[in-house]
């Protein structure tokens, strides 16, 4: 049979391109848990609709980039300079990031924010308006029309305006709030209703799920029902579909002597020392400034430690134009500058923190070399980092330290040893722990977890929720 055809939907293609100096478009696969888990799905015929992370203003390039990326089964959305500011860096990243994870918005200039948001929410509807064009021009008859994230809360609407009888389905990567937290939105009705023009509505976590049904019978006034959400007998699914990765991939990478001379190397550089991984974006969510304190704290309480153990913390850059990222970024190196200077010796340094992006065989080397993972997100919808972590610790069977308020916590919570991230003490005291466990207690908590990684992979969860999704349209058609 021939494979059902996949519109994946995102604001961000799998590969970002840069342009060279002779007008060619160099293109580097984009950072993100949304990005590693779809590339890991393959038994669909999938063709992706996005944004390219740059700005063409010339037709000779948009052609050319068109071209390049086609070769990738990637079709472009161009944004304008304007576009990016307002909807981009503006509305999804400065206002539903923030709050959809429990930040508020940006303390200082909470007016300003206010002043632009209008203007902010119509650059919002028109980029999504714009991705819905695109996707009407790649649509053929049967396709299943896949949206992803926050960027894209209006598609479905868009698209159910365009043709009644596409198949649509939204996912989102993010937390969905409690909905005291939606209803301070000046468009949190809006947004609803866009959404629920989907066929299905899907979540990470079952609890996520539940505060978007809570919005929508608060806000919308609408009714909630064990399937989903009702409007005048129209039905949307609404249901959790825990992300995963591709592990044998990062399992068959082990294997290659590309990444066993990384590990070689690791395991020269670090030899006598015990090392603490910490793998995020520069991002508010991550919980970084609390980690490198908490990691103080223990270094503090535990002078035997404080020449046997590094913090190895790979912060890759994202959405520098917005201003609370360029904050936290000084904000982080303020602090670990100041930890470095009071433990440091005259060889050694406790920290170490990058500003980059790995490769993805350097990547698996440190996981599977370091003996924490050390994971304290403020707030996460899932948190791909934890899984490929287990997914890399056949060996070694290190330890996973993980925020509770990870939606893989929920997933990975009886392999790893759970923390709040905001109790710099309890953070503190876990790494002591896992740097004694004994490894019986490790090999233990390992399997639990590797388990998990290894059969709820990113192939299931999107084979599932296009299932799902093609169910519910047959099950709307028998209703009418
Ligand atoms: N990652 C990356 N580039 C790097 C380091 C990591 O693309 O230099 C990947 C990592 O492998 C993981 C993803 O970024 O798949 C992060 O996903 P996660 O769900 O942990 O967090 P997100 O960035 O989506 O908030
Ligand atoms: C999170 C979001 C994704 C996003 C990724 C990277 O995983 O859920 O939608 O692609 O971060 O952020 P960026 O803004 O660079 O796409």
């Amino acid at each position: 049979a021939s494979k059902q055809r996949l519109l994946v939907v995102a604001n961000r293609l799998p590969v970002s391109a840069v342009r060279c100096e002779d007008d060619s478009w160099q293109l580097n696969v984009s950072a993100g848990g949304l990005v590693s888990a779809l590339l890991g799905v393959k038994e669909f015929e999938t063709k992706w609709v996005g944004w390219a992370g740059v700005t063409v203003d010339d037709e000779k390039g948009r052609q050319t980039l068109t071209q390049a990326l086609a070769a990738k089964r990637c079709v472009p959305v161009f944004l304008n300079d304007e576009i990016v500011q307002q909807y981009y860096n503006g509305y999804c990243n400065n206002i539903l990031w923030p709050l959809f994870h429990y930040l508020g918005l940006p303390q200082e200039d909470r007016l300003t924010t206010t002043r632009s948001f209008q203007s902010q929410f119509d650059a919002y509807k028109k980029a999504n308006q714009m991705f819905a064009d695109v996707v009407q021009e790649q649509y053929e008859e049967g396709d299943v029309v896949w949206c992803h994230d926050y960027h894209l809360m209006f598609l479905p609407k868009y698209l159910k305006e365009q043709n009644s009888n596409m198949k649509v389905g939204w996912f989102l990567h993010t937390p969905f709030p409690s909905s005291e937290i939606h209803r301070t939105l000046p468009s949190r009705s809006e947004l609803l209703r866009s959404v629920l023009a989907a066929d299905l509505v899907g979540f990470h976590t079952y609890d996520y799920g539940r505060h978007f049904v809570s919005a929508c019978t608060r806000i919308l006034g609408l009714e909630g029902t064990p399937e989903g959400v009702e409007d005048q007998g129209k039905l949307t699914r609404v249901s959790a579909f825990p992300i995963g990765i591709d592990s044998n991939n990062f399992i068959k990478a082990l294997q290659l002597p590309e990444v066993q001379n990384h590990i070689k190397e690791l395991e020269e550089t670090f030899a006598g020392r015990r090392v603490i991984l910490g793998v995020d974006r520069l991002d508010m969510i991550k919980g970084i400034p609390q980690k490198a304190l908490a990691f103080e704290k223990f270094l503090e309480e535990n002078p035997s430690w404080q020449d046997k153990v590094v913090l190895l913390q790979i912060a890759v850059p994202t959405r520098s134009k917005v201003p609370e990222y360029q904050k936290l970024s000084s904000q982080v190196h303020e602090i670990v500058g100041r930890i470095n200077g009071r433990f440091g010796t005259l060889t050694a340094v406790p920290i170490h923190h990058l500003d980059r992006t790995l490769d993805f065989h350097k990547l698996c080397a440190l996981y599977a070399v370091t003996d924490v993972a050390l994971v304290t997100s403020i707030r996460d919808g899932m948190n791909l980092v934890s899984y490929e972590y287990v997914a890399c610790q056949e060996s070694k069977k290190g330890v996973l330290i993980l925020s509770e308020f990870a939606g893989a916590a929920q997933s990975l919570g009886a392999g790893a040893i759970l923390i709040n991230p905001w109790n710099v003490s309890e953070v503190a005291s876990s790494i002591s722990y896992a740097l004694d466990m004994p490894a019986d207690e490790r090999e233990k908590r390992h399997y639990h977890n590797f388990k998990h990684v290894t059969s709820h992979t990113s192939q299931e969860w999107a084979a599932t929720f296009v299932s799902e999704l093609n169910d519910t349209i047959i099950e709307a058609q028998l209703r009418t």
